[in-house]
């Protein structure tokens, strides 16, 4: 089993789970995972965007997970030229590989911001707006190139939106990594507007465990959203930081312009389908990931691979 971006956030804990689950799990990535022991897990360093690699890296996998992407949409507004050629244009060297060397299935991690736009309750089959950012555009065209790789190759592939995963590993950018260590340091968690926009956060290893779900037959040519049904607002969130960390202050700033305004994302055919639902409470999981974080952070503390296999 192939996992692009499998040194990454998501794709390491793919690719712990498809190890738990008797898998052979090859990473594929720019950089050695720093998620696993040298060694540990059969790597090719190699970019999406050099054939050759994908290609040697597919040798005689049955399926492929592909994460590997241009994935926090600051960068992608940087340098957008870049990103389309990584997610968009390495989404489709992909496929081709996966078509030559006989690949069963393409697992494509695409996201839920393809509803942004939407109001309401959105489910997979919906008609989607165009997007509004260039990060949502390549995503978009990875999951049209995974349509017509099907129809014009018969090359089946299974599309997974994520909802905004958190856990151990996170950059540490992102929403929960940024306001745990806001509260560790003491400083005031700052909030866009009232904070009422809803998030679907997912805990990490329950998406990666959807991701492993996502390679039964039943989920051929289907696309899936891996939600949780916690829709939790982003004071919420703060408020949760605050009580597991310590007594820290929540303000709040002028509403961002381009915030996802936050369709409810329907997560039926996922548990219908595959079984699956992300089952870990925002507590628990926001504790599994202050645990990681301060294993980090403190050296005598144990060794965060560690703490993570713990959380497995
Ligand atoms: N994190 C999120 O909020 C989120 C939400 C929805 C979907 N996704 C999607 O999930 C996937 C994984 O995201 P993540 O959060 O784990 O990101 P990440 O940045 O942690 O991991 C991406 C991995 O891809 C690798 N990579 C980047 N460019 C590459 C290239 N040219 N060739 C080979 N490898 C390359 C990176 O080295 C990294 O290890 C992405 O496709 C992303 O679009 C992420």
């Amino acid at each position: 089993m192939l996992v692009t971006g499998g040194s990454g956030f998501i794709g390491s804990h793919v690719v712990d789970k498809l190890r738990d689950r008797g898998h052979e799990p090859r990473i594929l990535d720019m950089i050695e995972s720093p998620h696993h022991a040298p060694g540990e897990i059969d790597t090719v360093i190699g970019d999406v965007s050099d054939p050759g690699a994908l290609e040697r890296a597919m040798e005689d996998c049955e399926a492929v997970m592909h994460l590997a992407a241009v994935a926090d949409v600051s960068e992608v507004a940087v340098d957008p030229a870049y990103a389309q050629a990584i997610n968009a244009g390495g989404t489709l060297n992909a496929l081709d590989a996966a078509r030559t060397a006989g690949v069963q299935r393409f697992v494509y991690a695409s996201t839920i911001w393809v509803y942004d736009g939407r109001d309401g309750t959105v489910a997979e089959d919906d008609r989607l707006a165009l997007p509004a950012h260039v990060y949502t555009a390549t995503k978009l065209a990875g999951e049209m190139y995974c349509t017509s790789y099907a129809k014009l190759y018969g090359l089946d592939y299974t599309i997974l939106r994520f909802g905004i995963p958190y856990g151990p590993r996170a950059r540490p950018a992102a929403v929960v990594p940024s306001f745990v260590r806001k509260a560790l340091d003491g400083e005031p968690l700052t909030v866009a507007g009232d904070g009422s926009q809803s998030r679907r956060f997912v805990y990490v290893e329950d998406l990666a465990r959807g991701v492993v779900e996502a390679l039964r037959p039943v989920a051929a040519n289907k696309v899936y959203n891996l939600v949780t049904g916690e829709s939790v607002t982003v004071l919420e969130l703060a408020s949760v930081i605050r009580d597991l960390v310590g007594d820290v202050d929540i303000q709040h700033l002028p509403a961002r312009g381009a915030d996802f305004a936050g369709a409810e994302v329907c997560g039926a055919r996922a548990a219908e389908q595959l079984g699956w639902s992300a089952t870990t409470p925002i507590v628990e999981g926001v504790r599994h990931y202050i645990d990681w974080l301060v294993s980090r952070l403190d050296p005598a503390g144990p060794p965060p691979e560690a703490v993570d296999s713990a959380l497995g």
